[in-house]
């Protein structure tokens, strides 16, 4: 074994190249620290792109009324109370000026009549509050970032994906070890400081709008690095994902569809939301057709529509009525914009979908309904941090983005992703920059590296051993039909045993001896990463006796205001094992839970 191993050095190292990982490497760049990112994929590729229909900010463009006091309340309710609060006040605050210095870097929102950034309506959100570049506003927002951070000089190790995060003495991070999927052979990043921003781990359920590179590997990390996880029992379904054909169930159909008109209803031609309302949610949502459809067409003062409500519900109900019986041919709900909307709308506000809709299904959005149900979208839990900096609970170790928890609670509303890579990845970027300015150079022993190439090389050596694609498979069926959008003991039970069985063959499961290009290795190790992490979402999902936002117990069918209502639950990985406690929730000062208490205008 080669104990030479290549070797770079910096400051700052930013593992992913999200909307996140750019957003922190511009900022960590800005105050003078080399920093350099770091993508198992390749540049612009992102999970950031399946944040089609917009960017959440109060700026008021199209309801002055609007501020950051309420979309702070919005999301606090979207994610039931639970979100980390003083998280979710800055990115209320800080959201417009991140949409504003985007524009500033080049990206081209859409405009009111009168000229300024245009703002949509989307789930939860209060008032029409999501900037959009028609419903590819990630994508755009990807290329923004990308060309600000390369013009800047940002360097960019691509198609790498790191195995470990390494230490220095007293245990503080001393920067990353991985390997170059193309030869396969390893690297070493020595940095004072590393920010993870690896996006979700969506892709261990069966049916997802997540990419490849979504295996929950910053989660992972931090967790065997001794980190903190918070939230991990909430997982995000996406209440509209293609449903058919087969080979694209799961894609994204973006929230913009019905916050810009379109209507949810069954085979049955009902517009069933209207009996799925909430208690929390009744006072602001129409609570009938005529309602709903006064306040398309005249918005003010009016009740929204309950196709709008957070995403948690409309999942819910989706998932009830095709349960029911009341499923589409395809075993979803009809999705419909057409009625309420002229075809030169629809091209112009929505022109993917119209695409992805025409090529892929042979599906005319502007004179058809689309057939959708949920898909695993986004991951609530993560990397525990200081909401001031993002900093882990080990030093040197930072996290934003989807790979850091708390902002969202139990359930995030739409848009607000987009915002929070861009708050939260700029936070992080200072934290880290900050902290390698005072940080001693690290320091990294040689047994760390060879025993992290061990444990690399392991698939490459076993012969005859299971193909890492079925261990995988298995995994993704059992998350999808034991961890899913309804939960019981015994099914999460049962989950817990099948992810030991995982562990097990997965520990012999064996790839092709070649390192070059094999994807049988590749996946043979982010299933480590998988399997950490689905075990501390079953876990925590097994002791959250209650259903919350994007956790739902048939046994437990009620929120617990009294205990449940009060805590987070905390994962930890020590020695091969993980545990969870409960740990009280931050107290939210007097000022801001007023805002509570008083009606919504
Ligand atoms: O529906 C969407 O366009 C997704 C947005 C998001 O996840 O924030």
């Amino acid at each position: 074994m080669a104990t030479d191993y290549e070797t770079y050095e910096f400051d700052v190292i930013v593992i992913g190249a999200g909307g996140a990982g750019l957003r922190a490497a511009i900022e960590s760049m800005s105050e003078g620290a080399s920093t350099a990112v770091i993508t198992k994929s390749l540049l612009g590729k992102a999970h950031t792109v399946m944040a089609e229909g917009g960017i959440a900010a109060s700026m008021g463009n199209v309801y002055p009324e609007d501020n950051w006091k309420v979309h702070f309340r919005d999301t606090m309710r979207g994610g039931k109370m639970l979100n980390n609060w003083r998280m979710a006040q800055l990115h209320a605050q800080e959201a417009p000026d991140r949409v504003l210095e985007l524009e500033e870097w080049g990206a081209v929102f859409d405009r009111t009549a009168d000229g300024r950034i245009s703002q949509r309506d989307f789930g939860g959100h209060r008032y029409a509050r999501l900037a959009h570049v028609g419903d590819r506003t990630g994508l755009e927002m990807i290329r923004t970032l990308q060309q600000r951070s390369v013009a800047m000089g940002l360097t960019v190790f691509a198609e790498c994906t790191i195995l470990r995060l390494l230490h220095n003495e007293d245990g503080s991070i001393a920067g990353a070890m991985g390997y170059w999927r193309a030869s396969g052979s390893f690297v070493v990043f020595k940095a004072k400081a590393v920010v993870l921003a690896t996006g979700g781990i969506g892709r261990s359920w069966k049916v997802t709008s997540n990419s490849w590179e979504c295996t929950g590997d910053g989660h992972a990390l931090a967790a065997w690095a001794g980190a903190d996880l918070i939230d991990m029992e909430f997982v995000q379904f996406h209440p509209t994902g293609m449903v058919w054909p087969v080979s694209v169930k799961g894609l994204l159909v973006t929230e913009g569809v019905r916050g810009d008109g379109g209507t949810l209803r069954n085979s049955q031609g009902e517009r069933f939301m209207f009996n799925y309302i909430p208690e929390m949610f009744k006072s602001e949502t129409a609570d009938t057709e005529e309602e709903a459809d006064r306040w398309y067409t005249d918005k003010k003062g009016a009740r929204r529509t309950p196709d709008l409500l957070p995403r948690d519900e409309v999942a819910r109900a989706i998932n009830s009525e095709v349960k029911a019986g009341r499923g589409t041919p395809h075993g979803g709900v009809y999705l419909d914009i057409f009625s309420r909307r002229d075809p030169d709308y629809i091209r112009r506000r929505l022109p993917s979908m119209y695409h992805q809709f025409k090529e892929l299904a042979g599906v005319d959005i502007t004179r058809e309904p689309m057939e959708i149900a949920p898909t695993c979208h986004y991951f609530m839990g993560g990397v525990r941090v200081n909401p001031e900096t993002q900093a882990s609970t080990v030093p040197g170790l930072f996290a934003c983005g989807e790979a850091a928890g708390g902002m969202h609670g139990s359930n995030r509303l739409g848009g607000n992703s987009l915002s929070d890579l861009v708050v939260f990845g700029r936070r992080a970027g200072l934290g880290a920059s900050e902290y390698a300015s005072s940080a001693k150079a690290p320091v990294v022993s040689g047994g760390q590296l060879s025993s992290i190439a061990s444990e690399g090389e392991a698939p490459l050596s076993r012969n005859g051993g299971e193909n890492p694609f079925d261990v995988l498979h298995d995994l993704q069926d059992s998350m999808h039909s034991l961890v899913g959008i309804i939960r019981t003991e015994a099914e999460l039970a049962e989950a817990l045993e099948k992810l030991s069985e995982f562990d097990e063959r997965a520990a012999k499961a064996s790839a092709a001896p070649s390192r070059q290009y094999n994807t049988g290795w590749h996946h043979a190790l982010d299933l480590r990463c998988q399997l950490t992490v689905t075990r501390c979402v079953a876990m925590a999902a097994r002791a959250r006796k209650e259903s919350r936002g994007g956790h739902t117990r048939d046994d437990f069918p009620g929120p617990d205001k009294e205990h449940f209502g009060k805590i987070n639950l905390v994962c930890r990985y020590r020695d091969g094992e993980v545990t969870v406690t409960e740990e009280p929730l931050p107290q939210m000062p007097a000022e801001l839970a007023t805002l509570f208490e008083e009606t919504p205008k």
